[in-house]
């Protein structure tokens, strides 16, 4: 079957996708199967028409592409694709919606409050009273457009900040702690990893860069907490509906921890994390990149 790798697209995870698909690409070819790099840009549906693929592997990240229009369109075109399908997808694109559905699931996650666009500012942060706080686009990924924030007056700036990346913002309370994450695949945890970062924030350049960046693994939790924090992550990927591959992050404080999104199409680039916790659960990249293929489905 020809298999279209559909990488890049439109949202400001763009260089990060182009090297999940490149990743991915490489070990579907060296495995044998034939494929074509697909850039999903505007003139998406005319490129999947005149391609002729069979089977869609998605490695485009946020909006765009992780957030189910590009699996809306995939559906109505007939042509089977990896991963979550619309409606997972497009919930766990926000966070917002992640966050009130980990609730209605009894799912530990953090406080918050929601900002839109052209919103009262000064009533916001008038009801923000215990930073810090973390001010984040509700939907992007990567990092991107993210600050923590210990006052007012910062707060102010952080949404000047992350409006320049989405029309609706989370203020979520900041767990000062542990970063960790959790994947899970076809429904089944894979081992925690435990991310150490110097300067403590797992940002974009901690992420992709050659930063110091330290990832223990398994994550040194006791037993106890390890097993359910992993309950947690099918949880909420159950809660959100997800297929396939998806990765939980989460931050911990002492014996609690609390579920900060979902992501359904995990970067797979040569620093993600995903292919480090299917490594720790003997799977090489190439297995890895085969068993999300097979998983593809309308
Ligand atoms: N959004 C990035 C790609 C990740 O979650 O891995
Ligand atoms: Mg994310």
């Amino acid at each position: 079957k020809q298999i279209g790798v559909l990488m890049g697209g439109l949202s400001g995870e763009r260089e990060v996708s182009l090297r999940t698909g490149a990743a991915v690409l490489k070990a579907l070819q060296q495995k044998g199967y034939r494929c074509t790099a697909i850039d999903a840009g505007r003139d998406l549906a005319g490129q999947l028409r005149d391609s002729g693929i069979e089977v869609a592997f998605i490695a485009l990240h946020g909006r765009y592409g992780e957030d189910g229009t590009v699996q809306g369109l995939l559906e109505l075109m007939g042509i089977p694709y990896t991963g979550s399908g619309v409606l997972a997808s497009s919930l766990a694109m926000d966070k917002i919606v992640t966050k009130k559905l980990l609730i209605h699931h009894d799912l530990p996650t953090p406080g918050f409050e929601t900002y839109r666009r052209g919103e009262d500012l000064e009533r916001l942060v008038a009801r923000c009273r215990h930073y810090p706080l973390v001010v984040k686009p509700a939907r992007e990924g990567s990092t991107l457009g993210i600050s923590i924030v210990g006052d007012g007056d910062a707060l102010r700036q952080g949404i000047v900040e992350a409006l320049r990346f989405d029309d609706q913002l989370l203020i979520e309370e900041y767990i000062a702690g542990r970063e960790l994450t959790v994947a899970v695949l076809d429904g089944e945890a894979l081992p925690i990893i435990e991310i150490e970062v110097e300067g403590g924030f797992y940002d974009f350049g901690a992420k992709y860069g050659s930063g110091k960046t330290r990832y223990l693994l398994p994550a040194p939790l006791e037993p106890a907490l390890y097993q359910r924090m992993q309950e947690v992550a099918v949880a909420a990927c159950a809660a959100l509906g997800c297929c396939g591959a998806a990765r939980v992050d989460f931050r911990a404080k002492e014996r609690e921890f609390y579920c900060l999104e979902v992501n359904t199409i995990p970067g797979m680039t040569e620093t993600s994390l995903l292919p480090k916790a299917a490594q720790a659960a003997g799977m090489d990249f190439a297995e890895l990149t085969i068993r999300i293929l097979e998983g593809a489905a309308l």
